[in-house]
């Protein structure tokens, strides 16, 4: 097989076969493809497209460029939950310990990553002792016993979609519906996951700015984890402005924690409640979605998920006390309000501009060297539909540094306040 007739297939619009998909996602993971073959490929397909069967075995190509992660030792239906990202979002923190309160495995591998605010991980070592340095047989046994632990990323995960991903930022082929669906699908196959809810964000702070195009990539996602034999749905939701109200690493900690305390934004709670059901189905511990979604207000009401939440921490030599007193998460050592200028109705808030504001206060990570503060951020005292007057904050920024004008700048520049306005549609639909 030579790579230039693979590449002038995809070029003509032919389909790859199986075989043909196997042979450049092995030559191009050992090294003996090289990147300007595969970025002319990645090109074609980027024009071409991918039919159905082509992005199954992309995907699992990838998945077989590396270690997988075996979850069998894991009694019950281990489900993933996997959000597109989006600033705020909290979800995680939340869904975990929810679902892990009706006996369903939650057996987390997550990263640390760029972004607004740290990740997952980031945000769980703002409790003091936290760790997620465990052994898999620690991990394993972890969620056997207590059905939720999490553990860091290690080992050689689809080495193909890291090299792949990093060849498309430079070849300006990121944006393709196959490309990215298989990236992504790779990487939560790889990690074990028998079943799988998506959350494809929509709006300024996603990657996929209009509902069409998040809908057309959760089809595409969907369909790959349908047809690898993995029970696969996705709910698409708004990323126009942040989730919840917090931004940050301890203050998504602390807003985490209320919302498990049933005190959470509504429509942080309304999403994790959306995600939660699904997830709580696909494991087979509810009949129907509103079974689903009773059982989750329960654990809430009754004070179980919050227990969880606190047995979670203390396996991981993380303190507990810290559910009942988050003022032991670290704190800023300034509150500086962010008055509105004029009186009306918040009509927007910009969730990348202000997912960048909180990360130029330090709570995320420019590049992979920077270091997070854990104690920094935003909290917005309003959102979208919320009447407002003039003087009253609209954000409190929680700073290390005295002087935060330039953020001052970016959040009067990224709020804009109206005569009228609706809070948006936080779900637009469900893909099966
Ligand atoms: N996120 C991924 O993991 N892969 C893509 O291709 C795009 C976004
Ligand atoms: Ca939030």
């Amino acid at each position: 097989m030579r790579m230039v007739d693979l590449i002038q297939k995809k070029r003509d619009g032919k389909e790859l076969s199986s075989e043909e998909i196997g042979f450049i996602i092995e030559g191009y993971t050992k090294g003996e493809i090289p990147d300007y073959q595969v970025s002319a490929l990645a090109m074609a397909i980027f024009f071409r497209d991918m039919t159905d069967r082509e992005r199954a075995d992309l995907t699992m190509a990838m998945v077989h460029s590396g270690e997988t992660i075996d979850l069998s030792e894991i009694e019950g239906v281990k489900v993933d939950k996997h959000s597109t990202g989006g600033v705020g979002d909290t979800t995680t923190l939340v869904l975990a310990p929810l679902v892990a309160a009706l006996g369903i495995p939650v057996a987390k591998m997550s990263g640390r990553g760029l972004g607004h605010t740290g990740g997952t991980i980031d945000k769980l070592e703002a409790i003091s002792g936290f760790h997620v340095e465990i052994s898999k047989e620690e991990f394993v046994k972890l969620v056997n016993e207590h059905k939720i632990a999490v553990i860091g990323q290690s080992g050689n995960l689809t080495p193909a979609d890291k090299k792949l991903y990093a060849l498309r930022d430079v070849t300006a082929t990121v944006n393709s519906i196959p490309l990215i669906a298989s990236s992504i699908m790779s990487k939560k196959i790889a990690a074990g996951a028998d079943a799988i809810v998506l959350d494809v964000k929509t709006g300024a702070g996603a990657f996929m700015k209009s509902v069409d195009d998040a809908k057309e990539l959760a089809q595409a996602m969907v369909r790959i984890g349908n047809n690898v034999g993995r029970k696969t749905m996705a709910v698409i939701s708004d990323m126009s402005q942040p989730l919840g109200l917090a931004i940050g690493n301890s203050l998504e900690v602390k807003e985490a924690i209320d919302t498990l305390k049933g005190q959470g934004p509504k429509d942080l709670e309304e999403l994790c409640f959306a995600l939660g059901r699904q997830m709580v189905f696909l494991a087979g511990k509810a009949a129907s979605l509103e079974e689903a979604e009773e059982k989750l207000k329960e654990v809430i009401a009754n004070g179980k998920a919050l227990e969880k939440f606190r047995e979670f921490i203390a396996n991981q030599g993380g303190d507990p006390s810290v559910v009942d007193h988050p003022e032991k998460l670290p704190q800023a050592a300034f509150l500086i309000e962010v008055p509105a200028k004029t009186d009306g109705v918040v009509a927007e808030i910009v969730a990348d501009e202000i997912g960048t504001a909180a990360m130029l206060l330090g709570a995320g990570r420019a590049t992979k060297e920077s270091e997070i503060d854990l104690a920094v951020g935003l909290m917005l005292n309003k959102k979208v539909g919320d009447a407002v007057k003039a003087g009253e904050s609209l954000v409190t920024i929680h700073a290390n540094r005295e002087n935060v004008q330039e953020v001052v700048d970016m959040i009067y520049a990224n709020i804009r306040i109206a005569d009228q306005a609706e809070a948006p549609v936080l779900i637009y639909g469900t893909v099966t």
